[in-house]
């Protein structure tokens, strides 16, 4: 049937088009085009507006409240107000489907890490009746605007207390035609071999050989690419701080990333490990982060924040021997971490950089390397039961080998990890 109209609707459309003097009109046509098609994007507009809004939950642990990941102009910012739908009817061009419809005031939540640039990551809280189940929620500027609105599915419908994953990376933005393949391949294997089944990865660009990589881990089922097209919207700014590195939004919505993925894999994944691309949370003590968890969990029962520290290893420092400079690795781009045994110590009265491994359904606002807000306590992990290997410049390059720490935790895993990563990189056409 809807084959059938199509092309008429088309035909409409282009006249409709041609007839409107409203952009917004335009824009809001072409996306339901969009939808109906390929992969939607993961930002959009707020109608009639400068605001952005990426995805809805329901959050039990808020009354079964709807959330909507956002990503608010705080100058700009009025009131806002939800419109709770029930699509009963498939959307159409001219009819949003919704049976009923209620609209209502949102309590607007601004997180407090927005490192004063003009957007930030933000929460739109749309509370609903226990007796009205929406599926679908928009938000609008106004109190009296129900038609054309943008409307966002309402994922996390119901609870659950079994989960496809154990342990699932949120890798918040690739950026910058990032192609640092070696390293990357090398990470997602020995991830792998630690326990690891699911990474996420926010794409904003990455350069030609990653690509390869993230089609090949996509194919392979390990990977989910979530396309992050934020600089279509915004200016994203390269850093944290405004002053040296302007724009619109903290490190290409980083912030927002990290938060999206909490709730996207609230019920997929008993635990989310919140790193950087190439950082990589390593158990010392046990043998996978199954194994550790369990510990950690027996001593810590209701903990659902687990922080651990992270060291630099520097790229400039390499293994004397050359034991891993091996040839079939010398035409793929990027860093060796296997050749970057040494690690920076700690410095005395200087903050300790971390990140996380938390339980989803234990956090409600995240920021990069602590949460914002949380149900039960948060543990800091003993460095020398787990910590971060993170191979990248050095922050204390002035430093010489010999006052560097010693730390070939790697290298344990030589035998089965080698031929995983030839064997990836075969199939991604990287290997001569
Ligand atoms: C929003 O709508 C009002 C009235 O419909 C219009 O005057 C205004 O320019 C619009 N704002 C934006 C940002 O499109
Ligand atoms: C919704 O929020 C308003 C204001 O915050 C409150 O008065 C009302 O009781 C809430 N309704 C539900 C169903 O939670
Ligand atoms: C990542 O994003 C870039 C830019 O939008 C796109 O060209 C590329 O195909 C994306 N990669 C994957 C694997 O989705
Ligand atoms: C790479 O893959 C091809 C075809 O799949 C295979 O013939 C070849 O032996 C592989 N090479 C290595 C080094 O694994």
């Amino acid at each position: 049937m809807q084959r059938f109209f199509r092309p008429l609707a088309g035909l409409f459309i282009v006249l409709f088009i041609g007839l409107a003097r409203w952009k917004w009109e335009v824009i809001s046509i072409t996306d339901l085009y969009h939808e109906t098609t390929i992969s939607p994007e993961t930002i959009q507009h707020i109608h009639n507006s400068s605001h952005l809004m990426v995805s809805a939950f329901k959050d039990h642990r808020r009354g079964g409240a709807i959330r909507v990941i956002s990503i608010l102009r705080r100058s700009a910012f009025k009131k806002l107000y939800c419109v709770l739908c029930v699509q009963a009817n498939a959307r159409t061009e001219w009819d949003d489907g919704c049976s009923q419809r209620v609209s209502s005031e949102a309590v607007v939540e601004i997180h407090s890490d927005h490192f004063g640039f003009p957007y930030g990551t933000s929460d739109i809280l749309c509370n609903s009746s226990s007796s009205f189940k929406p599926t679908h929620v928009a938000i609008s500027m106004d109190p009296i605007t129900v038609q054309n609105l943008r409307y966002l599915p309402i994922q996390n419908q119901e609870t659950k207390d079994s989960f496809k994953y154990s342990f699932t990376v949120c890798i918040s933005n690739l950026f910058g035609e990032y192609n640092n393949a070696l390293q990357f391949v090398q990470t997602m294997e020995v991830y792998k071999l630690i326990g690891i089944q699911r990474v996420v990865i926010y794409n904003t660009s990455s350069g030609p050989d990653v690509e390869k990589l993230l089609k090949y881990y996509s194919k392979e089922g390990m990977l989910e690419v979530v396309p992050w097209s934020i600089d279509k919207f915004l200016k994203p700014s390269h850093g944290w701080q405004p002053q040296e590195s302007p724009g619109d939004l903290h490190y290409y919505g980083q912030l927002t990333t990290l938060n999206e993925c909490i709730y996207r894999h609230m019920y997929q994944s008993q635990y989310l490990l919140l790193n950087d691309i190439d950082e990589i949370i390593m158990p010392y003590k046990h043998a996978s982060l199954g194994d550790l968890m369990d510990t950690l969990q027996t001593q810590h029962h209701d903990a659902g924040v687990f922080i651990v520290e992270n060291p630099i290893f520097p790229k400039t420092q390499f293994d004397e021997r050359g034991r891993f400079s091996r040839r079939e690795w010398q035409n793929v781009p990027g860093i060796n971490i296997l050749e970057h045994i040494y690690r920076e110590p700690d410095r005395k009265g200087v903050h300790k950089p971390t990140k996380m491994i938390i339980n989803p359904r234990s956090v409600e606002q995240t920021s990069v390397h602590s949460v914002l807000k949380h149900f039960g306590p948060s543990i800091n992990v003993q460095f020398d039961v787990c910590h971060i290997i993170h191979v990248r410049v050095p922050l204390q390059g002035s430093l010489h080998k010999n006052q560097l720490h010693v730390d070939k935790k790697l290298w344990e895993f030589e035998k089965r990890l080698i031929p995983n990563i030839n064997l990836a990189l075969n199939e991604s056409g990287l290997l001569m």
